[in-house]
């Protein structure tokens, strides 16, 4: 089926149906959403089709859908950002839609049409332009979803989906900020198992977390870091993002091998790392080689990659009632450098080599 002009048609709403915009320092994470969505919906019969920009609105769903019944829903997660002279920029959203079909492909849904969806993803931020707020740290999250739609009881893959992009202005993911946060090490419940959907961004793996983290927040923690679910040893994630630890003089992260979700930002830091001569290793990290490098003065830092969080310093662990300090609780030279080499590359300010950077 030819997708590449699939026609989208554009509904802009009215006066009326436009919403007030939320406070900038006060917008929080996700709680606000922005005048219009993208939608379009599969079929076997007719492929993509009735793609539409339209006013923000409710969506109607037969009880019987099966999304609600077997959780076939993917998602991303990207970021539009204001930089100079107000242009609008996005960071390497074909990224983020090519891995979505990854994604589509383990859940046995449709492939999107990557070309065509980032056209509709560009107009629809460029209609919400005025939602990208301008305040420091402050951007519009970008939500690309998939949902199973048919009715039917029976498990099987749905025959009928349902694409949607909303838009959330947002702040910062964390309370915290850009500051250290305090990570439970989680040895009981696990994030993905090997031959599972771990390395899928589908929302049963997020739904299957929050257990995990509601405890590890009554015990006073932020996040949890995830072990695998075969030894209990060997370092996965830090809450939804990836992990990153400064071990000597070397950068290392856990390889991307079927549990762990291949982050996008995780990726950027790994290349800048190379760009700038550092000693990068994707490799395997235990908990007890981090406990021993933290005892002997060798961990200089931790912290979290991912979209929604950027950058996120660890400042310190809790590993079976012992405590880790990292680096006196304060954010490491390192990962402010990326977190800030990360923020001006999104906002234009930087020499864009790797071509990561688009504009709307
Ligand atoms: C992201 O970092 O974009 C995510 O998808 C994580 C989500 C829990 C906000």
């Amino acid at each position: 089926m030819l997708y590449k002009n699939l026609e989208i048609t554009l509904h802009k709403a009215s006066p009326e149906q436009k919403k007030e915009k939320p406070d900038q320092d006060k917008l929080g994470f996700g709680v606000h959403f922005s005048d219009h969505m993208f939608t379009a919906r599969w079929n076997r019969e007719k492929g993509w089709h009735d793609a539409e920009i339209k006013p923000y609105r409710d969506f109607e769903l037969d009880p019987a859908a099966m999304v609600f019944h077997y959780g076939q829903a993917i998602f991303e997660g990207l970021k539009a950002y204001r930089g100079k002279d107000g242009q609008v920029l996005l960071f390497r959203p074909k990224d983020n839609l090519e891995r979505l079909n990854r994604s589509a492909l383990r859940m046995c849904m449709p492939r999107i049409p990557t070309e065509r969806f980032l056209q509709a993803l560009k107009a629809l931020v460029y209609l919400d332009r005025e939602w990208i707020p301008e305040a420091e740290g402050a951007t519009l999250y970008i939500r690309p979803t998939m949902i199973a739609t048919e009715p039917a009881l029976g498990l099987r893959p749905s025959d009928e989906y349902l694409f949607f992009i909303i838009n959330s202005p947002v702040g910062a993911y964390y309370s915290e900020g850009f500051n250290p946060v305090k990570i439970y090490v989680e040895d009981s419940y696990v994030r993905a198992v090997p031959g599972g959907v771990g390395e899928a961004k589908t929302a049963g793996n997020y739904a299957a977390s929050v257990k995990a983290l509601t405890e590890a927040q009554k015990k006073g923690y932020t996040q949890v870091l995830w072990l695998d679910a075969i030894e209990r040893r060997y370092i996965e994630e830090v809450g939804t993002s990836n992990i990153f630890f400064v071990l000597g003089d070397e950068l290392v992260t856990p390889p991307i091998r079927g549990t762990i979700l291949p982050g996008i930002t995780r990726d950027s830091v790994l290349q800048l790392a190379r760009d700038w001569g550092l000693k990068v290793a994707e490799r395997p990290v235990t908990i007890d080689e981090v406990i021993e490098a933290a005892e002997n003065g060798t961990l200089k830092e931790a912290f979290g990659t991912g979209t929604a969080a950027v950058i996120s310093p660890v400042g310190e662990f809790c590993y079976k009632d012992r405590n880790i300090v990292i680096n006196d609780g304060r954010t490491g030279k390192l990962s402010q450098r990326f977190f800030d080499e990360l923020q001006a590359l999104q906002r234009g300010f930087r020499d864009d080599v790797h071509n990561w950077v688009v504009r709307v």
